[in-house]
């Protein structure tokens, strides 16, 4: 697919200038294209097919990004910038107009492992049930976990939406447990310990496919995802 975009637009979403700074930039013969010094804002160009150079600087085009975050306690995952608790809004301004979305939501209260990306491919690639990426919770509920639940959890817990695949659940001490889902529906761990008549304290997504939240991100912490973690990600 082509993506035919101004200089203009395609250099002020892919660095850190301003639309003004750029016209400054075109008009000093700065920007070069295909190693083609470009006049005017106006030139079109296919974003995935060209080189392009600010100075002596070669810029490299990314047409998508792969982020992750540390989720915050009280972000929510909508791509809703206008609410101030955006999970979106905690990204750096460069990001802000890159069409970036949460893969995955994770509720308000709920911290840890968030991807947000531009690409819809991979995002269903490491959500859709079929494909089985496990996620990994911590979580901690009011009563004590028993091995009631854990047995329910292996066989498939019964919702008012339908039944959910096999999740293991491993129990790690009296009110603490590990949850494997390869799934994501709406507030699944709340409900499925609600059958139990247990309550969700603090839940925290650890993992992703075989990627663990990494120790140095601090919580609101954001970055791009290597190449290696990119793949770690969609592992089954
Ligand atoms: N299950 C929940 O109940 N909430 C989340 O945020 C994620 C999984």
């Amino acid at each position: 697919m082509n993506i035919i975009k101004r200089i203009d637009r395609i250099i002020s979403e892919q660095t850190n200038y301003s639309r003004k700074e750029i016209k400054k930039l075109i008009s000093r013969g700065l920007i070069y294209v295909n190693n083609k010094q470009v006049k005017k804002t106006e030139c079109k160009f296919d974003e995935k097919d060209i080189s392009l150079k600010i100075g002596a600087e070669e810029i490299d085009i990314k047409n998508h990004i792969y982020l992750i975050l540390n989720k915050p306690k009280g972000f929510v995952s909508t791509t809703d910038v206008i609410k101030e608790n955006s999970v979106l809004n905690l990204l750096p301004e460069r990001y802000k107009k890159r069409n970036l979305f949460p893969a995955g939501r994770l509720d308000k209260d709920t911290t840890g492992l968030m991807i947000i990306t531009n690409d819809g491919q991979f995002a269903h690639n490491i959500l859709a049930p079929n494909k089985h990426v496990k996620k990994v919770y911590e979580v901690k509920i009011d009563i004590p976990v028993s091995s009631i639940m854990k047995e329910g959890f292996e066989k498939g817990i019964k919702l008012n939406d339908g039944v959910c695949k096999p999740a293991i659940l491993n129990i790690k001490e009296k009110y603490t447990a590990e949850v494997i889902l390869s799934e994501g529906r709406y507030h699944q761990i709340k409900r499925m310990f609600g059958c139990y008549g247990a309550k969700v304290i603090e839940l925290n997504r650890i993992c992703i496919g075989n990627l663990y939240l990494p120790e140095n991100l601090k919580i609101g912490d954001v970055r791009e995802l290597t190449e290696n973690e990119l793949l770690m990600i969609q592992e089954k």
